[in-house]
Parts: C-alpha cells; structure tokens; sequence
C-alpha cells in the first residue's frame, strides 16, 4: 500500500457502547504523509540505531559538486569522503550519468549505503524555462504555476536531481533587491497561494513518485526585506509584521507539506537566521514541521562575519542548537561537532534529531529504494506539452500597463491597418536574457531553446503579409549611440513601432544584483526618447526583474507592457498577445514605484496620523499641505498600484453587496464562519476577457493599526462580451483576523471596509461593524 494514501481512523473504540456513535466520538481522520508515516518513522529509527557518530555527522554535511577537494585543499577528495559516509547531501550536479557515479560509491561503498540526496537551484524550470517568479505571480494563476513546478520536476528528476532549492516565498516590497524577481512580491496572501502551489506541483501527490522532487521554501526568515535594498543585508521585521507579512508564505508551505526549508543569509532582528532559535522554534515547534532546515551556501561559517561567533566551532554550535539540520559548504558540522559533543557544549540528542529529519526525507523520496536515475540521452528538444506550458504561463504573466488610444483607436492589439513594423530596443531579440537570472543553473537550459520576440514575430509576419523592420538601437548597458540613429530612421518609416527595452536577466537581476537606480540601464533611456521624438505610435515592451520605476518612459508612450523575462517561449506568447489573438490578464504582484525615491512602497501600508489625502505638486507645499505624510518632489502614489492590469476588454464592479452589516467576533471565534460579500462584475467590452476581482479588507478602532488594505482573497473570471458574473467572498474569521496588541491572532470588535475591486486602489467598500 502506497504510504501517502493511508488514512489512519483514530476510532475510539473503549467507552462507545453497541450502535451508531455520535459525529463527534469519531475524529477528524488523519492523513498520512511522508512527514508522520510510522513505517518511514520506524526505518529512521533503525538505520539511525546502526549509525557511528561520525556517519550522522555526514548526513548532515553538504557539499557542491565544485567543492574544492585534494591534497592541495586540506581537503580528502570528494569520492573518499562519500566512500567513508561523510556526505549527505551535494547540489549543483545535473546529469544522470554525473549522479549516478557518486550515488554509486555512497550506495556500494558507504558501510551503511544510504544515498545521497542531490540537491539544484531549479528556480523557474530546468530545461523548460518558464518566466521568472515574480512574473509567474503576476498570473494570479496557481493551477497555471503549480503546472510549471510539475514540469520542472519531472525533468529535474529524469536528470537524477531529487531536490531544489525552491520556491523562494520572501515577500519584497524593495525592487531594488535582484531578488525580488524569485519571490511572489509584496503580498502574503498571494504569496502564500503561490508558495502551496509550487510546493504541490515539485512534490506531486506523492514524495516518492518518479516526477517528484523535494521543495524548500527560503529564505527562512525576513530576508527579503535588506535594509536599503542590499543583498544579504540586515532585516528588522518586529514580531507582529513578521507574523503578519513574513511568515505566512512559509507556514502555507509548511500545510501543503514542504519537505525542507532554507535559512537565510541575513540577521532578523539582530540575530542571523542561520542560528536563530526564536525562528526555529516557530518552524520547529509552533508549526511542528518534519522536515529538514538547510543553511544558506556557507551561511554557518558567516555567522563568523555577522559577530555572533567567535570561530568555527562557536559558528557550528549556534547553528546546530537553533535547528539548522544541514550545513550547506561550511564544513563546520563534519569539523566541528565531535569535539563539541565530546565537551557536552551540543546533545547529541540534537543530532539525532537533525539526522532523523535528513533520513525522513531520503526514505519519502525512495531514494533507498531507486537510488538510481535512468541515463537518457537528453531530448534534441523540448516536449512540445511543456513549451505549451512556458507559452502559457509567459502569456499569463504580461502585463498591460497602459494602452490609451492613439487618434481614436488604441494602438494595441496591432491593427489591421498596420503593414510595416518597426522592432526596436536591445532586448528584442536577446535569447539569453528572456531567460531570467536563474534559467540553466546546472547547465540544463539553453538560449537555443528560446523563441525570442524578433523570430516570433517575423513568422508572425510573414503568415500575415506583415513587414517587420528590426533594429537593436542600443545594448541594454554599455554600447553606443550610433545606432540610434539608425533605429529612428526605422521608426519613421514604420506604421508601428514595438520598442523591446530593460534588464539583463544573468547579471541584472537575481542574487547579488541589487540597484540603486531603477531606470533603464545603459543608453536605453536615449535610445526611448530618440524613438518618443520620432512621433510614431509605439508600444514600449519592458523586460526586467523588477518593477522599474517607468515613469518618464510610461508618459512618453500610449502603450506600455511589463513582459519581465518571460522564459523559453517569451516570444510566441508576446505576439500572440500583441496581435489580440490572446488578451492580456496579468495583474502587478508588486506596486510599481514612480521613481526610486519611493521605495519601499507596497500597498498594504500603515496610514500614519497625517495621510496626504490629495498632493499638488505644481506648487510649493505650505501649512496644512506640508505638514502631512509625503514628499516636496514626488507623489506618494505608486505609477501603478498592486494588482492592476489591463485587458483588451473592459469591466465594470457593482457596488460592494455584504449579506448583513454586522457580525460578532465571539461568534466569528467560536465558529469562524460569517457573513458574505457580492459584487457584480460585467465585462463591458467588445470581447472575452480575463478579470481577477480582487478582496481587501480594512479594519479600524483595533488595538493595533492595520493596514490601509489587505488582499483576502481573488477570483479570475473570464467573462464573454457583455456578460456579468456575480462573485461573492465570505468574509469570517480567516478574512477578519489579525496579530493583535497582545500578539494574539484573533477577531477584535472593529469597523470594517471591504472591496471588491481590480486593484488595490480602485473600487469604493462597503462598511460593516465587528460588534464584540
Ligand atoms: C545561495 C542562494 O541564496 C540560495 O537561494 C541558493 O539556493 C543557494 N545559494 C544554493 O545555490
């Protein structure tokens, strides 16, 4: 029988006389998984029983496939060391053949053949590549993303790779981090959707299924929020807003069942993540998560570098005494630890508990049972069913930022009376940078397999008796001015223009990569007025990891597409979309700031005491006008708010229908059921469209202030022309609860707005009270 589908009836069966118990006599049933099975349990406890310490110590050590091993290192070489059952774990090794050589030597020559677990950054796809997170967030669409996991999965796992470091679940409201492109963006509700949805795709319905891998959700904890927008810098995040904003994404990865979690590189409230007892104890023991924690790469010897240790041995205690069960590249734990269990500075209960943990994992996955990978030749090329999926979640991650018309009509989609374009800008026809930063981390992925927006448009034009014009203008950094002149000329000449600008995706964006500016790199910025000046209607196509703060680029354009790096088939997808034969429905997972200045901006802020209700900038600010919450240069509104996104079709919100005007919080505590909420939505366009009505909530006279909204739900309708839809949310004790003063998550007598509405600043609410 298949583990993962027993169900334990935990029957009563002592004082229940003869006949039909009551309901409540016999529990909820509880479902076996891979993290509470007892037969994986007893299989730990037996192999654990047989270990040395020397063996444990091994499960618990990780190493990259390029660790530096040899006598010239200090260090035995990396085959010896798995020979003698001192490695657990090794990441960034991709090939079956590659695999299989080591997980040989540790399943034939290890004393106690326990494989290895191999472990990559499989971040967006493995050969496939899909769009970046961020953009893949911006669908909305979890059933969409959870199929970009499974597909990720199923080709990690034919490669031999068992476990990736995905998905990263941090919220970042700070586009000036590179990361923000791996994360879901600001929101913890929609983060928390997209982090269950990776993990159920990766880990599939069974742990052990030969197209499951492991998941891990990092950065275990805060680190998204650097102060100033610094990679690996400090985070404070006071308990209530880690609880609030922070930590959901995680505990939704935990419920769905997450294998393993990452800690992070960065100090959470003057602590390191990578030795923090109070976050682990949340993850550990508040939650009662199985699985396994993993340091970030070298993360324990850097507790050396934050101050908390003083050497090595100091480095690898704190870290073991918090939870951090596997030491990714340190070294430490294989170093360290004999002697620190020998001094009684470490229980060796401790151990036990981070090898327990590894081997749960090992045993879920079957890896005792199938260490082994079958050695394939890899495909000429990609199954055609996931470019379908690529090409899907591409189309679904655009989104349209403006699209007013030009004379009459707007210039998008590409009319019939267009014969002649002109594709201009760098990222045009870039195969390598519309894969983002994280496409072929183990050399899986190629730009070969890419379609970028230059070949698919030209098949498209071809088809259509289009001509299609192509000048590159300018690099995306560095190059010259001389083609600009160049790409104006083309431009004039043209009926349209589609100007492909941004980031790079490698270098760019993604880890280490953090900006203080979020212009245009590079000359782009001339090559867009050059091309603004030309006086042709132009659609500017933006291809970053980032919301970059578009705001002299957005006034100069009646179109404007944020596209981010929309991964292998970015191309197809774009045309399609530019041409109408797709509609645009991406919504922004992330609040596009008008210049730098403003960040962090993120929708789901505090209002302050003095909220600037209205701001003229067009004169100096004085008395009443200054003295508010703002700035003397810049707005305070963001160039477009969370959630928005234009489609070809327009849709009209009813006003807010709730189904009483009042609810009590003790019954909403004692039942956590309430009352609903309606909305009429009626596209009143000329054609199907995709909408996604969206829920916020804001609660006043609490004990604490919350946010101005927050996001409690959504729905994506896809409504025909002229068609109306009811949508209708409850709204109880998950839609009304929060951390409150005394840090307790309940539902306090307040008075409430709600929205039903298409982004997080349109739409005016109904208003409720929570009577105690
Ligand atoms: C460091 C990154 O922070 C982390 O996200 C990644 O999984 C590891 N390196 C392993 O490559």
């Amino acid at each position: 029988m298949r583990a993962w589908t027993i169900v334990l009836l935990l029957v009563s069966c002592s004082t229940q006389s003869e006949g039909v118990a009551p309901a409540t006599a016999v529990p909820a049933p509880k479902e076996i998984t891979w993290s509470n099975d007892p037969a994986i349990a007893k299989r730990v406890d037996e192999l654990l029983a047989k270990m040395t310490l020397e063996e444990k110590l091994g499960q618990l050590n990780q190493y990259s496939a390029g660790h530096p091993t040899g006598p010239e290192t200090g260090n035995k070489p990396i085959e010896d060391m798995i020979a003698a059952g001192q490695v657990g774990s090794i990441l960034n090794l991709a090939g079956a053949d590659k695999i299989n050589r080591l997980q040989k030597i540790a399943v034939e020559r290890s004393r106690l053949k326990i494989p290895l677990l191999f472990g990559l950054d499989v971040i967006h796809g493995y050969r496939t590549t899909f769009p970046i997170p961020l953009a893949l967030a911006a669908s909305w669409n979890p059933d969409l993303v959870q199929r970009t996991a499974e597909v990720a999965a199923a080709e990690a796992a034919a490669g031999g790779v068992r476990w990736t470091f995905s998905p990263m679940v941090d919220i970042a409201n700070d586009a000036r981090w590179g990361r923000i492109i791996e994360g879901s963006g600001e929101d913890p509700y929609l983060g928390s959707v997209m982090a269950k949805a990776y993990v159920v795709g990766y880990q599939g319905k069974r742990l052990g299924g030969p197209t499951s891998i492991a998941a891990c959700a990092k950065h275990y904890v805060g680190y998204g929020a650097p102060e100033a927008g610094r990679d690996y810098n400090t985070t404070y995040i006071p308990e209530r807003r880690l609880r609030a904003v922070y930590l959901p994404p995680f505990k939704a990865a935990v419920d769905a069942g997450v294998a393993t979690l990452m800690s992070a590189f960065s100090a959470l409230n003057d602590v390191p993540t990578s030795a923090n007892p109070y976050t682990m104890n949340i993850l550990k023991r508040e939650w009662r998560f199985n699985g396994f924690v993993v340091s970030d790469w070298t993360s324990i010897g850097e507790l050396i570098e934050h101050g908390i240790a003083t050497d090595g041995a100091m480095a690898a205690r704190k870290a073991m005494l918090a939870g951090v069960d596997m030491d990714m590249e340190s070294s430490l734990y294989i170093r360290e630890l004999p002697a620190l269990i020998k001094a009684g500075q470490v229980p060796p209960g401790a151990i036990d508990d981070a090898v327990r943990r590894i081997l749960r994992v090992k045993f879920a996955l079957g890896l005792f049972e199938r260490p082994y990978t079958d050695e394939k030749p890899p495909a000429d090329a990609i199954d055609p069913a996931s470019l379908d999926v690529a090409k899907q979640a591409a189309l679904e991650s655009f989104v349209l930022l403006k699209n007013t018309p030009a004379k009459d009509t707007p210039i998008l989609p590409i009319g019939n009376a267009v014969r002649r374009i002109a594709l201009i800008g760098p990222l045009a026809d870039d195969a390598d940078n519309m894969q983002g930063a994280w496409a072929g981390w183990g050399g899986q992925a190629s730009a070969k397999d890419v379609t970028t927006l230059r070949v698919a448009l030209e098949a498209y034009a071809k088809e259509h008796a289009l001509e299609v014009v192509y000048e590159r203008g300018t690099e995306i950094t560095g190059g010259s001015a001389a083609g600009i002149a160049k790409a104006v000329a083309a431009a004039k000449t043209a009926d349209l223009v589609l100007l492909a600008v941004g980031e790079s995706g490698g270098d760019m964006t993604g880890e280490a990569s953090s900006r203080t500016r979020l212009d245009l790199p590079g000359l782009q910025a001339s090559l867009v007025s050059a091309i603004a000046a030309a006086g042709r209607p132009t659609a500017l196509l933006v291809f970053s990891g980032r919301p970059l703060a578009l705001t002299p680029y957005v006034d100069a354009f009646p179109a404007v597409v944020q596209a981010w790096h929309p991964g292998v088939q970015g191309g197809p997808a774009l045309v399609a979309a530019l041409t109408g034969a797709a509609d645009f429905s991406g919504r922004l997972p992330v609040t596009m700031p008008r210049s730098v200045g403003q960040v962090p901006i993120y929708y789901n802020h505090l209002n302050t005491g003095r909220p600037a209700k209205t701001i003229d900038l067009s004169k100096p600010a004085t008395g009443d006008a200054k003295y508010k919450s703002r700035y003397i240069d810049e707005l305070n509104a963001p160039l477009y708010p969370f959630g928005y996104g234009l489609s070809y079709s327009q849709f009209t919100y009813s006003p807010v229908m709730p189904s009483a005007s009042s609810l009590s919080a003790k019954a909403l505590e004692q039942s956590g059921s309430g009352i609903t909420v309606r909305a009429t939505v009626k596209n009143v366009g000329t054609r199907k469209g995709v909408e996604v009505a969206q829920l916020y909530v804001r609660l006043r006279g609490t004990s604490v202030s919350l946010p101005v909204r927050e996001l409690k739900g959504y729905q994506r309708l896809a409504l025909e022309a002229g068609e109306s839809r009811d949508v209708v949310f409850s709204i109880g004790k998950e839609q009304l609860a929060f951390w409150n003063i005394d840090l307790k998550y309940v539902v306090e007598p307040s008075a409430v707005s709600i929205w039903i509405a298409p982004d997080a600043q349109a739409g005016q609410p109904a208003e409720l009270t929570v009577t105690p």
